[in-house]
């Protein structure tokens, strides 16, 4: 590998996933991941396979299913731990085990009760230990931002003695500023005697606002990989972003002298996916990806623009595939096209379910006439995890207009098959279809949440409904839901949510 490669570690599905709100199902993980791959990420940690049956099982399929991209997976430094990942990325082509063991003062005393000496002693036999399963093996010293730096010398030589190819240096609050970061990098490959038989890399969390910042830092000081999440999704603040990260690499080039694998073409893609996926939208004019990114708006800008685009424009959207919204099938398209697409798109579609979905892609190209992968992602809302259901939309009417907005519609119950229908006003259509569903299904909590967006544009654009419901335990469901009929698409949203929140009480 050219030394001014720069690794990208995309952990959106490890680090990212485990922050509120952020949750994924396990086919949603498994589209994101090939996703990823089609990014070109040069690996994915795609979980952290001991902290539930579930993270095991996604890594595992994760593993199973994408071709070329190294899956690896996250585990304390214990035995157990480490096995358990082991088995769940093991039949990737590429597997990885990354380890971690916190090395900063307040870590080892009050959360781990240990000396710094046994947490030597445990980091060595955990890195020992992955090397004797798995060939790739990432050691982090846990908060090094914040560790003794003699300490974290003496913790990495022994762990790259032990047998790890990567060191990851966590800022795991986002304490350091970037010329500390920098230089903390710059120090440790200096001064770890072994360092030129491992690459260093770098995991900034945004407390402060300067993950990226001090990524960037990191790779100017000879870190060689960055870990980062799409969006820059993570613990409280987040990580550091990946596409501002690569984008920076890539537009000043002449700055930074380094490349990436990521094919940047992919990045407004990726980015709308995970928004889809999580129903977490990202600001309007976060740097990159946000809706405002490359909007001009004032008259001066917009003259400078007309006049030369590089007036007011460092980047172009077509470098991130902005403007890449290809038309992928339309209303010819035949049954077998769509399966293959929607395979291709990280979608499992059972022989049964086909022809629902069929009919759905029919009705929708009928109305559409041609449809984009983002159409198709809105096609496939609510139909792509295999959650039992116990409540089914059989129709629904609803007038507005003059008179008071109102809404008649029928649930059927799939545990009993019995059919109730409901009438009901409300302030507006979908108020009115919501007071039916909770007269039916009851009430199971607070709707905290509701928000709308159109998939691509036009007025013949499908509506993404987005929901929150906080339940009596205080736990957030989500919901969400892509048609063309906006008050379908709320209750197929709600009723996405009811289900879930049968299933949890
Ligand atoms: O922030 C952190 O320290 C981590 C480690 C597990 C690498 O996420
Ligand atoms: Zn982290």
């Amino acid at each position: 590998m050219q030394n001014n490669y720069v690794k990208i570690f995309d952990t959106t599905l490890r680090d990212g996933e485990q922050s509120p709100g952020f949750s994924m199902h396990l086919e949603e993980k498994i589209r994101l991941a090939i996703q990823l791959e089609k990014l070109g990420v040069d690996v994915i940690e795609a979980g952290f396979p001991a902290a539930s049956p579930e993270d095991f099982e996604s890594v595992k399929r994760i593993a199973q299913t994408l071709k070329t991209t190294e899956i690896c997976g996250l585990s304390r430094a214990m035995e157990s731990d480490i096995t358990t990942c082991y088995e769940a990325i093991k039949h990737a082509k590429k597997p990885r085990i990354h380890t971690f063991l916190a090395t900063s003062p307040i870590h080892m005393e009050f959360k781990l009760k240990k000396t710094p000496s046994q947490i030597l002693t445990m980091a060595t036999n955990a890195v020992k230990f992955a090397k004797s399963l798995c060939d790739r093996v990432d050691f982090s010293p846990e908060d090094a931002g914040r560790s003794d730096r003699q300490f974290l010398v003496e913790i990495i030589e022994a762990a790259i003695q032990a047998g790890a190819d990567t060191i990851n240096i966590p800022d795991t609050v986002g304490f350091l500023q970037p010329s500390e970061f920098g230089d903390l990098i710059r120090f440790l490959i200096k001064n770890v005697k072994n360092s030129d038989k491992a690459i260093f890399a770098t995991h900034c969390h945004n407390d402060l606002g300067l993950a990226t910042s001090n990524s960037l830092a990191g790779v100017l000081n000879g870190a060689r990989q960055i870990e980062c999440t799409v969006n820059g999704i993570g613990e409280r603040a987040g990580n550091c972003a990946l596409e501002e990260a690569v984008m920076s690499m890539r537009v000043r080039k002449d700055f930074f002298n380094l490349q990436t694998g990521i094919n940047t073409e992919e990045i407004h893609k990726t980015s709308r996916l995970l928004e889809q996926i999580t129903g977490q939208k990202v600001q309007s004019n976060k740097a990159i990806v946000g809706k405002n990114a490359f909007a001009h708006e004032s008259g001066i800008h917009q003259d400078g623009m007309l006049k030369n685009r590089e007036t007011y424009e460092i980047l172009t959207p077509e470098s991130i595939g902005l403007d890449k919204n290809e038309i992928i099938l339309g209303k010819h398209s035949g049954r077998a096209a769509l399966k293959a697409h929607l395979q291709k798109m990280g979608y499992t579609i059972s022989d049964e379910k086909m022809p629902e979905i069929f009919v759905k892609f029919k009705t929708l190209a009928d109305k559409k006439k041609e449809l984009s992968d983002f159409d198709l992602d809105a096609l496939m809302m609510g139909e792509n995890h295999s959650m039992p259901q116990k409540w089914a939309l059989v129709k629904f009417e609803v007038t507005s207009g003059s008179q008071t907005p109102w809404c008649k519609l029928t649930l059927k119950n799939l545990e009993t098959n019995n059919s109730i229908t409901k009438e009901n006003t409300g302030t507006g259509m979908v108020d009115a279809a919501y007071k039916n569903i909770e007269a039916i299904c009851g009430n199971f909590g607070k709707l905290t949440e509701f928000y709308m967006e159109n998939v691509t544009n036009g007025l013949d654009a499908q509506a993404v409904v987005n929901i929150r419901l906080e339940n009596l335990d205080g736990k957030v469901l989500s919901g969400k839901y892509g048609d063309t009929d906006i008050v379908k698409a709320a209750i197929m949203a709600y009723l996405e949510v009811i289900n879930k929140a049968t299933l949890t009480t």
